[in-house]
């Protein structure tokens, strides 16, 4: 029997964007209650939200101060309560997002940790006396920019933080540590939650002798300053195995529950995360498509190798965007959003859709004085910082669209184009890029070729990329055109085939014997 994380699909709610209900200008967990019945009239399976704990907000959210309790912005435990039964009433599965690697240096652990060298707690996070000459203990960088060491004046000793100053690095070598993490997850659990997207879960276990990352030879001034190193000793070392099978553990004690990583490694490194029996998480997200160039070949060839990668019983996932990656639609281009969405939803695998994405909504233009995301601030000017994906989602056509009051500023603006790219227009209008996305969630809800067949690719011509779904006698060939030429695509076999989806228009396309004809930026699912 297949898992509801299997067969179903995963949408993103980034809270702070989704829908403002008490009128302060950023979303909250009523706001995601009322649009409930949206989410079910999409046909998404899952919601995954992103932190809504306390937080002193320097990585909105993700700097956690209690890992129990809701942060009052976002509402109160029951506000979870009720979402988490309403959720349920409209069969949508809730996950939430576990910060397993670091907390915020406002938590109570890191207060007591910091407050002495003796205090029992200590040994909760990550310190290290300086090197000889009073510098860091060694070359490890923030992701952020800057050191990952910063010294506690008061002790004498750096901690660790793997991100900002605000995120000091716990100590999961740490029994005590781990049994106090590992509850929060019973926590949750015991509230119905369903499952939890763990936070950079393959960052958790550093090399226990702290050896210095060797430097880059690949990195030039103008890169991301956090790739000057490679990072070997900080990031999918070889213990992480145990951390991965500590929590699957605890989730193993309820039913039905998911674990999914966050991970971001080339598919050979990737699938280790499933456990060497299965035993570690059930889904490492697979975010190589963000990574991969927007061209068949490429595709086609990453799609070969995560397939042949994956072992035996490892169930796989597709991602296509995030709140910390460019708009999928920016990335590739408003003409081939919709070639993104059928390949995203007909591959073999959980596929996770990310709020927005849906309407084609655009990275938003954000002036330097909106700028909000710690990263853009620390290393402006990169193109690292993560505001233009996390703008508000446009509801309706008036000021704010509906996401907020008119009268209110929201927290990040919202996308200038919002007067048209938004859900009220996209539902009325047939031809839209969210009635194309509806239609094809429904596609493979109704296909068991889809959501759970086979996969192999097909022959193509350069710029085309097809395959082969298949599920007992069910076939579906998914013939995708990631050019903007007209192309051609010959039939694997004689017989014949339907279009029962198109990109463009919802009329047959003309074939030529065995010949389908592609418009520019084409794709079409066809039953066999
Ligand atoms: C993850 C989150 C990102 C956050 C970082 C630190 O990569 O997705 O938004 O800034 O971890 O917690």
């Amino acid at each position: 029997m297949s898992k509801w994380w299997q067969i179903g699909i995963v949408y993103q709610i980034y809270p702070r964007s989704f829908q403002d209900s008490n009128g302060d200008g950023v979303g909250d967990l009523p706001g995601i209650e009322q649009r409930l019945d949206y989410l079910r009239d999409l046909g998404v399976d899952a919601i995954w939200i992103s932190p809504i704990y306390p937080s002193p907000m320097a990585d909105f959210g993700y700097d956690v101060s209690d890992y129990c309790d809701i942060h009052p912005l976002f509402g109160s435990m029951a506000d979870m309560d009720r979402l988490i039964a309403a959720a349920h009433d409209h069969n949508l599965k809730l996950i939430l997002d576990f910060v397993p690697n670091h907390t915020s240096t406002e938590h109570p652990w890191f207060l007591e940790s910091r407050s002495s060298r003796s205090n029992p707690k200590r040994d909760w996070y990550i310190w290290r006396d300086p090197a000889p000459d009073g510098g860091p203990p060694n070359n490890w960088l923030s992701r952020f920019g800057g050191p990952a060491w910063t010294l506690d004046a008061q002790t004498g000793q750096y901690y660790l933080h793997s991100f900002l100053p605000e995120q000091p690095d716990v100590n999961w070598r740490n029994p005590e540590l781990r049994a106090a993490m590992l509850n929060v997850l019973r926590f949750w659990f015991d509230k119905g939650v369903d499952g939890f997207r763990v936070d950079v879960s393959y960052r958790t276990m550093k090399d226990a002798q702290f050896r210095d990352n060797p430097p880059n030879p690949n990195w030039k001034p103008g890169m991301d300053p956090a790739k000057q190193v490679i990072e070997t000793y900080t990031r999918n070392t070889p213990d992480i195995e145990h951390f991965n099978r500590w929590l699957r553990e605890v989730s193993d004690e309820y039913d039905d529950r998911v674990l999914i990583g966050e991970i971001n490694l080339p598919p050979h490194e990737l699938v280790a995360h499933y456990g060497r029996s299965r035993n570690g998480l059930h889904l490492p997200f697979n975010f190589n498509l963000i990574f991969t160039p927007w061209e068949a070949t490429a595709v086609r060839n990453l799609i070969e190798t995560y397939e042949t990668a994956l072992p035996e019983g490892a169930w796989p996932n597709w991602v296509l965007g995030n709140h910390d990656q460019h708009r999928i639609a920016s990335r590739v281009g408003a003409d081939q959003a919709r070639v993104a969405m059928m390949l995203l939803l007909t591959l073999r695998g959980t596929p996770t859709l990310y709020y927005g994405d849906e309407l084609g909504m655009l990275d938003g233009d954000i002036p330097p004085d909106l700028v909000q995301d710690p990263w853009e601030k620390n290393v402006p000017g990169l193109g690292l910082g993560r505001d233009p994906e996390r703008t508000p989602m446009p509801w309706t056509a008036v000021p704010h669209a509906d996401f907020c009051p008119p009268t209110v500023t929201p927290w990040l603006p919202l996308n200038a184009d919002s007067v048209t790219v938004n859900v009220a227009s996209q539902r009325s209008d047939p031809g839209s890029m969210w009635v194309f996305t509806e239609k094809l969630i429904q596609l493979r809800r109704e296909t068991a070729a889809l959501h759970l067949g086979s996969y192999q690719s097909l022959p193509a011509p350069d710029g085309v990329l097809a395959y082969q779904r298949r599920h007992g006698f069910q076939t579906r060939w998914i013939v995708l055109n990631m050019t903007g030429d007209p192309k051609m695509w010959q039939l694997p076999e004689d017989g014949g085939a339907t279009a029962v989806l198109l990109t463009t228009e919802s009329t047959q396309p003309t074939f030529t014997g065995n010949t389908l004809p592609l418009r520019p930026n084409e794709g079409v699912v066809l039953a066999v």
